[in-house]
C-alpha cells in the first residue's frame, strides 16, 4: 500500500476513535440532569426527562426539596426514585440515636443548645424551623434514628447511615447495629468519617456494607480500611485531586463512592473514572 493512504487510514482511525469517545461522553451526559432549587418532586420529575445509570444517594434525605435530615426529605427521596438516603445520626445525652447534622440545634430547629446534651424528651419537643420549603414542612421533626431508616425502607431507599459519634460506649454503637439488621436486614450502607466507629460497627455488622468517609484520600487509608475489612471509600468529589487514588480504591478491590456532587460535569468526571455511587443534593433520578 500506498504511504499516502497508509496516512489516510490511520487518519480515519484516529477520527472515529475520537469521535467515538465524544459520543461516549454525551451518553453519559444524556442520563441525568440537574435539579436546582425546584419546589417538589413533580417539578424535578418535569425537568429531568433522563434515565440515572448510577446509584445516586440523597445527601441527607432530599435536601434540595426538603429540609434536611427530616422524614420529608426522606420521602422526597423515595417519590424521586434515589437508590439511597443518607443521614446523620448522633446520640443524645440519655443516650438514644437521633438524626440530625449538626451537634448545634440551633440552625436547623426552633430550639437552642448541643443534642449531644438534651435528653429524648428535650429533642423531641423541637421543631424544624429552617431548610429548603421548610414552610410546606412545618410540622417536622427531629426524626430518630429508628424512625429515618423504617422511613427509609418504607419508602424504597437504602439508609446510609452516618454515625457522627465517636468514641461513645460500645453498647451504644451494638444497640445501634441491632437497630440496623432488625430493620433492614443486610441492605443498608453504614459511614463514618472514623475509622474506629467502623470497626466497631464491624464487629456487630459482619456482613454490612461499610463506607469510610474521607475528605481528603491517601494510599495510607486505603491500606488501612483493606486491612479493617471496610467496604467502600466515600470521598470528598471536590478535594480529589489526584485521581490515581481513585484507580487505587477500585484498585484495592473496594467500592468508590463520592459526595457531595451537584455538578453533572463533577459526576461526568466520576463516572468515567469507575466511582458509580455519587450523594446529591439537587441531581435527580428519572
Ligand atoms: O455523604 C457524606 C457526607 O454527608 C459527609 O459530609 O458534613 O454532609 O455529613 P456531611
Ligand atoms: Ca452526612
Amino acid at each position: 500500500m500506498k504511504k499516502a493512504w497508509k496516512i489516510v487510514i490511520a487518519l480515519a482511525v484516529v477520527l472515529a476513535l475520537a469521535a467515538g469517545g465524544v459520543f461516549a461522553v454525551f451518553a453519559v451526559k444524556k442520563n441525568y440532569a440537574p435539579v436546582n432549587r425546584v419546589t417538589s418532586v413533580a417539578e424535578a420529575k418535569n425537568i429531568n426527562p433522563y434515565v440515572m445509570p448510577i446509584k445516586l444517594i440523597a445527601h441527607r434525605g432530599y435536601s434540595g426539596i426538603a429540609p434536611e435530615n427530616t422524614l420529608a426529605a426522606i420521602e422526597a427521596a423515595g417519590l424521586a426514585d434515589f437508590y439511597g438516603a443518607e443521614f446523620d445520626v448522633i446520640l443524645s445525652a440519655d443516650g438514644e440515636w437521633f438524626v440530625m447534622h449538626d451537634v448545634d440545634v440551633a440552625r436547623m430547629t426552633d430550639g437552642e443548645g448541643l443534642i449531644t446534651e438534651m435528653t429524648s424528651m428535650q429533642i423531641k419537643k423541637l421543631k424544624i424551623d429552617a431548610g429548603n420549603n421548610v414552610i410546606q414542612h412545618a410540622d417536622e421533626k427531629v426524626p430518630t434514628a429508628r424512625e429515618a431508616i423504617e422511613s427509609a425502607i418504607e419508602n424504597g431507599l437504602r439508609p446510609v447511615i452516618e454515625i457522627k459519634t465517636g468514641g461513645a460506649e460500645p453498647e451504644k454503637y451494638r444497640e445501634l447495629a441491632y437497630m440496623i439488621t432488625e430493620l433492614a436486614a443486610d441492605d443498608y450502607t453504614v459511614i463514618s468519617f472514623s475509622l474506629d466507629v467502623l470497626v466497631q460497627m464491624r464487629k456487630y455488622l459482619p456482613e454490612g456494607e461499610l463506607w469510610l468517609l474521607s475528605s481528603k484520600v491517601t494510599t495510607e487509608q486505603i491500606r488501612a480500611c483493606v486491612e479493617a475489612g471496610i467496604d467502600g471509600i466515600d470521598f470528598n468529589a471536590n478535594h480529589i485531586l489526584n485521581h490515581r487514588h481513585i484507580k487505587q480504591i477500585l484498585d484495592s478491590g473496594l467500592l468508590a463512592a463520592a459526595w457531595t456532587v451537584d455538578n453533572i460535569r463533577m459526576v461526568d468526571r466520576m463516572y468515567s473514572k469507575g466511582v458509580y455511587f455519587i450523594t446529591t443534593n439537587f441531581i435527580q433520578p428519572a
